[in-house]
């Protein structure tokens, strides 16, 4: 099935120059992006966009790393696109990322992990509206 996917690369990808090398890998992959934008979100707009963690003891550490500096937005469309991402990014934890990965070569953290990739179609319909009005994707 044809599916569509937030990606998000975070300061600490930005920031090292990497946006080139992970849209390379996206595409090469067998992904397509649709919709493309930079920001730099402010803390509240993190947190809402978030908000399935608040709870969580990582929240507020997640939320100020999220809000450092730009990100880059993107939705990605693609057969299994979801999934498909995930993959290509490999697990949360870069240590345990699988070799080849994105977290896996590029990750510092567990928290500075370099991308994004929404978990579900519900989310990733959340996600992506959270981010881009219908104009902004290409179809
Ligand atoms: P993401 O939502 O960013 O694609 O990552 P994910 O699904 O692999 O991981 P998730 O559980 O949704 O966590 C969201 C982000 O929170 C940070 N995190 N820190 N300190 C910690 O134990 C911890 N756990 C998660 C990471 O930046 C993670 O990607
Ligand atoms: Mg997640």
């Amino acid at each position: 099935m044809i599916e569509q996917t937030l990606a998000i690369i975070k300061p600490d990808g930005v920031a090292r120059n990497l946006i080139g090398e992970i849209i390379r890998r996206i595409e090469s992959g067998g992904l397509t992006v649709k919709a493309l934008k930079m920001a730099h979100l402010s803390k509240k707009e993190v947190q809402g966009f978030y908000a399935v963690h608040r709870e969580r003891p990582f929240f507020d550490s997640l939320t100020t790393f999220m809000s450092e500096g730009p990100v880059v937005l993107m939705i990605l469309s693609g057969e299994g696109a979801i999934s498909l991402w995930r993959d290509l990014m490999g697990v949360t934890d870069p240590a345990k990322a699988a070799p080849g990965s994105i977290r896996r070569e590029f990750g510092i953290s567990i928290e500075r992990n370099t991308t994004h990739g929404s978990d579900a179609p519900e989310t990733a319909a959340f996600e992506t509206a959270y981010f881009f009005n219908r104009l902004e994707a290409c179809n």
